[in-house]
C-alpha cells in the first residue's frame, strides 16, 4: 500500500493510526549517525528519556535515526586520562550529522579538566562560534516574575562560543607564593566578533525579530569591547529595517528582569552569554528548562542541554529531562526533521498543561516517569499527518 493511500484509509480510521505505522518497516533514514555523548552525571538519565523520545517518534515516522553512543567523560578521563582520544574530532567532524551531549563534570575532577577538554574542545575545534540559546516561557507558572505571560519571555540570547575569555590563553607566574601573579587573557577578534554579530542580525532577519540588542561592558573593558561596538554598530547599518540596540551587561540583566518583553535577539560575548543564559533559565523554570545548540552554520553542530551535571542527583530519578528533550527538538529542527521537532514540542507542551513534570517544575514525577508519558504522548499522537514525511 502506498503511503497515500494508507493516509486516505488512516483518516477514514483514525484509531488506525495508533498501530499502523509501527507495522511498516522502520526505513534507516540516509543520514549520517548522531553521536551522543552522554557524559556524567545526570547527564546519561536526562539523554536517556530523550533518545526513549527519539525512539518514539522513530516508530510514529517509520524511521530509523541512525545513533552512536561515545563514552567520553569523567570516567574515561579517570581511567585513561583520555578526555577526546586522538582522531575524534576528526572523525566527529566528518562521519556525523550532529552532536548530542548530556552533560559534563564530576567531583572527582574539581578544575573540570576533562569538561574543558571535550566541550571547550569541541566548541573550539569544530569552530562552534554560536551559542543559540532561547529563552522562551512555555507555561506561565513557571515563571519567577510577577505577572509574566508567556509572550512576555521569548528571546535568543547568540552568545560567542569561540573566544573571550575561554581561550585559556594566559597563565600563572609564582603560584602558590604571596607574590603570585595570574592573567586570564581576553580575547576578541575582529572576524569573531563580527560574525556573531551577523548571525545575529541574520537570525533576526529570518525570525522576523524587530530588534537586536547587544551587550558589552565597553565602559569599561575599552580595548575588546571597544571592538564590539564598532564591529556592531557597522553590521547595524547593514540592515536598516531591524532596530539595534546596546545595553552594558550589567544594566541588561536588570532590564531582563524588568521589562523582558522587550527583548528578542540579544548578541553578547563568550562570558556574559554565559551568565545572562543561566537568568534567562531561571526565569523559563530553572536549569531543567534550558536548551541550547553550538553552531557552525557550515558544519556539525553539538546540541546540549544548558544545566550541569548535577552529580548529587545522578542516577536518582529527580532530574528534569526537559532540557534534555527541548535540546533534542532544537537539534531535530537543525536536521531538518521539522515534523519530528513539532510532534515532540507538542509533547512537552502536554506534559506542562497536565503537569506530568519533576518536582523542580511543580510536579510529582520522576525523570523515567516523564519520560514516559512524553513516550506516550509521542504514540498516541501518531496521525495521518506524521506519515506525511
Ligand atoms: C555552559 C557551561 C560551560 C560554559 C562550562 C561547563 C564550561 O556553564 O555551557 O553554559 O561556561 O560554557
Ligand atoms: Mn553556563
Amino acid at each position: 500500500m502506498t503511503h497515500t493511500r494508507l493516509r486516505h484509509y488512516l483518516g477514514m480510521f483514525p484509531a488506525l493510526a495508533f498501530t499502523v505505522p509501527a507495522l511498516i518497516k522502520r526505513q534507516p533514514l540516509n543520514m549520517k549517525p548522531i553521536a551522543v555523548i552522554p557524559g556524567d552525571g545526570i547527564g546519561p538519565d536526562v539523554i536517556n528519556e530523550a533518545l526513549r523520545a527519539l525512539h518514539s517518534l522513530e516508530e510514529v515516522f517509520a524511521t530509523r535515526v541512525p545513533l552512536e553512543i561515545f563514552d567520553y567523560g569523567a570516567e574515561r578521563w579517570l581511567r585513561e586520562k583520555v578526555g577526546l582520544p586522538p582522531g575524534a574530532m576528526e572523525d566527529l567532524r566528518k562521519n556525523y550529522s550532529a552532536i548530542f551531549l548530556g552533560a559534563l563534570g564530576d567531583p572527582r575532577i574539581p578544575d573540570m579538566a576533562h569538561g574543558r577538554e571535550i566541550l571547550l574542545g569541541l566548541r573550539f575545534g569544530l569552530d562552534l562560534y554560536i551559542n543559540y540559546r532561547p529563552i522562551k516561557l512555555l507555561r506561565e507558572d513557571l515563571c519567577p516574575l510577577k505577572n509574566c505571560r508567556l509572550e512576555d519571555l521569548d528571546f535568543t540570547v547568540m552568545r560567542e562560543n569561540t573566544e573571550g575569555a575561554y581561550v585559556g590563553m594566559g597563565g600563572i607566574f609564582k603560584k602558590g607564593t604571596p607574590d603570585e601573579v595570574a592573567i586570564q587573557e581576553d580575547v576578541n577578534t575582529r572576524k569573531g566578533v563580527e560574525r556573531i554579530i551577523r548571525y545575529a542580525f541574520e537570525y533576526a532577519k529570518r525570525t522576523g525579530a524587530r530588534t537586536v540588542t547587544m551587550a558589552d561592558k565597553s565602559n569599561a573593558l575599552g580595548f575588546g569591547h571597544d571592538l564590539w561596538q564598532r564591529a556592531f554598530w557597522e553590521v547595524a547599518a547593514e540592515y536598516p529595517g531591524i532596530e539595534a540596540e546596546h545595553f552594558f551587561i550589567d544594566a541588561l540583566t536588570m532590564q531582563i528582569v524588568k521589562n523582558p518583553a522587550r527583548f528578542k535577539v540579544i548578541v553578547t560575548c563568550n562570558m556574559f552569554g554565559d551568565i545572562v543564559t543561566d537568568l534567562g533559565a531561571q526565569l523559563q523554570g530553572g536549569l531543567g528548562m534550558a536548551a541550547s545548540g553550538n553552531i557552525n552554520p557550515e558544519g556539525v553542530c553539538l546540541f546540549e542541554p544548558v544545566h550541569g551535571s548535577a552529580p548529587k542527583y545522578a542516577g536518582k530519578n529527580v532530574s528534569n529531562p526537559f532540557g534534555a528533550i527541548l535540546t533534542l527538538e532544537l537539534m531535530l529542527e537543525h536536521l531538518g526533521m521539522a515534523a519530528w521537532s513539532r510532534l515532540l514540542h507538542a509533547a512537552v507542551m502536554s506534559a506542562l498543561d497536565e503537569k506530568a513534570t519533576t518536582r523542580d517544575i511543580g510536579g510529582k514525577l520522576g525523570t523515567t516517569e516523564v519520560g514516559d508519558y512524553i513516550c506516550g504522548k509521542i504514540k498516541a499522537s501518531c496521525s495521518i499527518e506524521s506519515l506525511n514525511r
